[in-house]
């Protein structure tokens, strides 16, 4: 009997053991703008300290003349650009900002038609998840979690459901990217961020 409560013990403190370990792993928060117990996403406080990737122009016929009206910033860590661009792929907890923008375009001394960003829209946020964390959430899948924001509410997602709010418009990027490009990462229009091609 004695020989069987110890087992037992040493079987229950095992079990709790594994369990506690595998909560660890599970908690253990990958990237500091997810929260680990719902998978929802924020907007990186200090995103806008990091080094931009890329940015994008759009620019509309006004009086037969291309102006731009709105301008993509993107931004990511500074570690991610690193790891990318030794291993060719995004690291897991990679984050992409893209900030959109309102744009004046106007003649400088630099050229006659010269945009600049001036008030915030909106952000779409990207966040790189390499282990299918959050099965259940709609905002995560195909290797990211996904949201958007409006520009006064830095915390609240407004987006519901990736499938239907994201991946429509990022289908083309599947047969833009690399052809070597990790499957996940081809989700990405790495085509506009010439940073991550640097020797
Ligand atoms: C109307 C089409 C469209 C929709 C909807 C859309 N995207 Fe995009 N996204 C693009 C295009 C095209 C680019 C690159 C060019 C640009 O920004 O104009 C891009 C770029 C991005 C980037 C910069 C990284 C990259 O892939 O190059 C992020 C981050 C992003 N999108 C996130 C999202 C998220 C999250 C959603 C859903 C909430 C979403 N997008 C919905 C078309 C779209």
């Amino acid at each position: 009997m004695k020989h069987l409560t110890i087992t037992l013990s040493f079987l229950f403190l095992a079990t709790m053991g594994l369990t506690g370990a595998a909560l660890a792993a599970e908690e253990k928060p990958f990237s500091s703008n997810v929260d680990m117990s719902t998978g929802s996403i924020s907007v990186p406080k200090d995103y806008y300290l990091w080094p931009t990737l890329g940015t994008w122009s759009h620019t509309k016929a006004e009086g037969g003349v291309a102006n731009i009206h709105e301008y993509h910033v993107v931004y990511t860590q500074p570690e991610t650009i690193e790891y990318y661009k030794k291993n060719r792929q995004f690291p897991d907890g990679a984050v992409l900002v893209k900030e959109l923008l309102n744009a004046e375009t106007m003649t400088m001394t630099t050229g006659p038609a010269v945009g600049h960003g001036t008030t915030l829209k909106g952000f779409f946020v990207l966040v790189r998840d390499t282990q299918g964390r959050f099965k259940g959430s709609p905002l995560w899948g195909d290797g990211w979690g996904w949201s958007f924001f409006n520009p006064d509410d830095l915390v609240k997602t407004v987006s519901k459901d990736y499938k239907i709010d994201c991946v429509p418009c990022h289908k083309p990027a599947l047969d833009l990217a690399p052809r070597n490009a990790k499957k996940d990462d081809k989700w990405i229009y790495t085509l506009g961020y010439p940073v991550l091609q640097k020797k």
